[in-house]
């Protein structure tokens, strides 16, 4: 079976909709025919400041996530990135044929500089993606399940395994991004040409799985619409109405054009209310899994996933050290 390896950051308390659409749920597909990884990335989460106490429960409630949505610890290694020293090791081997000019060129590094200013930039962001790299290269995954906003680290991932293998003789495979057409950037709710992100300022942008349902009909009350009154997909023109249309018929599991039929001559107003009535059964259903899960059950799934993972981990890297000549 082919290899899968994915990961999210426990970078605060809230997952939300795009990480469900473009990352999660794929990935609970993707488990019947692959062998499938999913760590916890927690070191990654470093790259912002974090207070320690709410990274641990963050991480915590990111697990919790995956063992709600449908991620099966019989099936999949689910564990956290930092009980694997491996990748820690193979991050600082990987940075040795990384050139920072590369790093330079990665837009998720360059939105942070523009934002917070050119003093501010951490060696740790600009590094980010050789740690990346190092998770997936560690494992010889095949496929990595993303939003489109990973592509350009997975491509980075891909030059640096190359670059080892023709330099230190085959070692990595090399790896291939796996983004859904539909649901791989999911769009702010107040500003549909942003997409939606844990750190945007305004609550109202992004429905968390955590939302209650009074919440969530206000959120999606208030999302941008666009002028006009059709219900039609159109990501140019009426960017609001076809991000709502695009959540719709991912909850539902229908095509956007069977939607756009239902609700012709329907007007925004009920259009919305049923998007919203649909989301909260939505994550109602995930909410009570959720809330089932205990603390000590993850605690136990993550022990047992490292294990897993360390096992293949450390051949990989002994491997690695053999090639590079430092055994
Ligand atoms: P992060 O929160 O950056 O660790 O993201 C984890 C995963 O969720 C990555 O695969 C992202 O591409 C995906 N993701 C995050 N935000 C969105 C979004 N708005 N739409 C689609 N996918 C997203
Ligand atoms: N950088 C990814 C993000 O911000 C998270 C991540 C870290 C990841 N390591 C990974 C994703 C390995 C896929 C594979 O979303």
């Amino acid at each position: 079976m082919k290899r899968i390896l994915s990961g999210i950051k426990p970078s605060s308390e809230i997952l939300h909709l795009g990480h469900y659409f473009g990352a999660l749920k794929q990935w609970v597909g993707l488990q019947k025919t692959h062998t499938c990884l999913f760590p916890v990335v927690d070191l990654h989460a470093l790259t912002i400041p974090q207070d320690p106490q709410k990274l641990r429960e963050s991480t915590t409630n990111v697990a919790k996530t995956y063992l709600a949505v449908g991620l099966d610890p019989k099936k999949s290694v689910i564990f956290k990135q930092s009980d694997v020293v491996a990748h820690l090791e193979l991050f600082w081997i990987l940075n040795t044929i990384t050139k920072v000019s590369e790093l330079l060129l990665m837009t998720q590094y360059k939105d942070r500089v523009q934002k917070n200013g050119p003093q501010s930039a951490l060696a740790g962001l600009l590094n980010y993606p050789v740690l990346m790299a190092a998770d997936i290269l560690l494992y010889d995954t095949n496929f990595v399940p993303v939003g489109d906003d990973q592509v350009q680290h997975i491509e980075l991932a891909r030059e640096i395994a190359r670059r080892f293998n023709q330099k230190f003789g085959q070692t990595f495979v090399i790896p291939q991004p796996m983004v859904e057409k539909i649901g791989a950037r999911i769009m702010s709710l107040d500003d549909p040409a942003k997409k939606m992100s844990k750190s945007d300022s305004n609550p109202n942008s992004c429905i968390a799985l955590t939302d209650k349902p009074a919440v969530i009909r206000e959120k999606i009350k208030r999302a941008v619409t666009d002028s006009g009154k059709e219900v039609k997909y159109d990501p140019k023109k009426k960017p609001g109405i076809s991000n709502l249309l695009t959540i719709l018929s991912l909850v539902l599991n229908v095509s956007i054009k069977s939607l756009e039929k239902k609700y012709k001559g329907a007007g925004y107003g009920r259009f919305k209310s049923d998007v919203a009535d649909t989301l909260v059964r939505f994550l109602s259903d995930f909410q009570n899994k959720y809330n089932k899960i205990s603390d000590a059950r993850v605690k136990k799934v993550l022990a047992d996933g490292a294990r897993k993972a360390r096992k293949t981990a450390e051949k990989k890297i002994e491997e690695v050290y053999k090639k590079v000549g430092l055994k």
